[in-house]
């Protein structure tokens, strides 16, 4: 084939294009819904821990009790943060952007994997659940260095939530805490070919290693209109201002004053739209619902007035309505992260989606390769 094509093939972004196949989850913008290997997401998010729903997302099935236990204590058994990649994190800034860290680590973790060149799907399932139990450890490190505090150790009395919370912060945290950080983890870890999930799927398909395409999937979720986009809800929410002495109310009032400034000056305010759904995404009322649980924890009235009043604008406005990320932002906000670290936690759930559909591509692998139209100057002489 010629590159000679009309701008009318043109599907800028891709939008509508079907690019293959996947058996790994459906997004159904007309109903709403999102199934993982036909499950409703919201029944997971009820039901079952993350841990589950990452066996679910690799294998297909909903593991057994002896499946699930095995991974349980595979999990727990490789938590310790590597040596060498705490090394390579500590040569880091710690100004630099926290998804810069997570990106170096797997390539680290890639680099010294004893089979990185391996790709059979045993050993890329193992590589899966490798990462799956180490990234927190990175994560969780990164916020306490941040903080100039030292790595605390991994508990292998806890579940993946609490001990993931404990390495953070160095205290187990109360119950509703830990269940809004789980059911963040089940919903942030799939949604077929967003952009992040379609690039590892265009690095897999050059038969690269499962690690290259972890880390260039990470550069992709970095980006605002991707996972950014929950770190930019909370910068949008500390430019409005947060004072915790306000009344819901007020804080209502002057986030939609925020919001028709924002939108007057043609402003695009993350947190909002979608490129599939049109009409709400389907995570957000079980991400909301977790929200809600922590400002009551918290007794944080006042940051509803702003989500509130940004929501309740902006559909006014526009009709557009808020995605996954707007909830998760000032979830995570409660919970005691950085701003700047909620990205990072994104990578920690969607690796179980990323690997999920590096193991499928390659087993029925094309090389991803579009074509363009040329729009540049006629042939020419020097
Ligand atoms: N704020 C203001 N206007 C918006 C927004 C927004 N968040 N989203 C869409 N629009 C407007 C656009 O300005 C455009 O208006 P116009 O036709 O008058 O120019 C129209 O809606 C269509 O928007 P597009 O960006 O063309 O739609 P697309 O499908 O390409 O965008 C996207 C989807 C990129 C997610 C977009 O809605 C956006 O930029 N949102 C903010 C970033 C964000 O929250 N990303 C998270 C995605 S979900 C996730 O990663 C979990």
């Amino acid at each position: 084939m010629s590159e000679n094509h009309d701008a009318e093939q043109i599907r800028k972004g891709l939008a509508g294009v079907v690019a293959d196949h996947t058996a790994i989850s459906k997004v159904n913008p007309e109903t709403n819904s999102l199934l993982y290997r036909g499950y409703p997401v919201q029944q997971l998010a009820a039901q079952l821990s993350f841990e589950e729903v990452a066996l679910l997302l690799w294998t297909g099935e909903l593991p057994t009790e002896a499946e699930r236990d095995e991974f349980l204590s595979f999990e727990r058994s490789h938590r310790a943060l590597d040596p060498q990649v705490k090394a390579a994190v500590d040569l880091l800034p710690t100004d630099c952007h926290p998804m810069d860290v997570g990106r170096t680590a797997v390539s680290v973790l890639g680099a010294r994997h004893p089979q990185a060149e391996d790709s059979s799907p045993e050993v890329e399932l193992a590589k899966a659940k490798a990462l799956f139990a180490a990234f927190p450890a990175v994560v969780a490190y990164d916020q306490r260095r941040r903080r100039g505090l030292a790595a605390v150790e991994p508990r292998d009395d806890l579940d993946y939530s609490q001990n993931f919370l404990w390495m953070t912060f160095g205290q187990e945290q109360a119950p509703e805490v830990v269940d809004a950080f789980r059911v963040s983890m089940v919903l942030y870890a799939e949604h077929s070919f967003n952009a992040s999930t379609f690039t590892a799927r265009v690095v897999t398909s050059t038969l690269a290693d499962l690690h290259s395409a972890v880390t260039a999937a990470i550069g992709a979720l970095k980006g605002p209109l991707h996972g950014g986009a929950n770190e930019a809800v909370m910068h949008t929410f500390e430019e409005i201002g947060i004072d915790t002495a306000e009344t819901r109310a007020d804080a209502a009032v002057r986030a939609k004053a925020w919001m028709e400034q924002a939108l007057a000056e043609k402003r695009k305010v993350m947190g909002f739209g979608h490129r599939v759904y049109k009409n709400g995404d389907s995570r957000v009322p079980t991400m909301k619902t977790a929200l809600d649980a922590m400002v009551a924890h918290y007794g944080r009235g006042e940051l509803m007035g702003l989500y509130d009043g940004l929501e309740a604008a902006m559909d006014e406005a526009k009709g557009i309505k808020p995605n996954l990320d707007y909830p998760a932002g000032p979830t995570y906000h409660l919970m005691g992260f950085d701003t700047e670290m909620f990205t990072p936690l994104f990578i920690a759930s969607r690796i179980t989606g990323w690997t999920s559909h590096i193991m499928e591509q390659r087993a029925s692998n094309a090389l991803i390769r579009p074509l363009s139209a040329y729009n540049g100057p006629a042939e020419r002489s020097l």
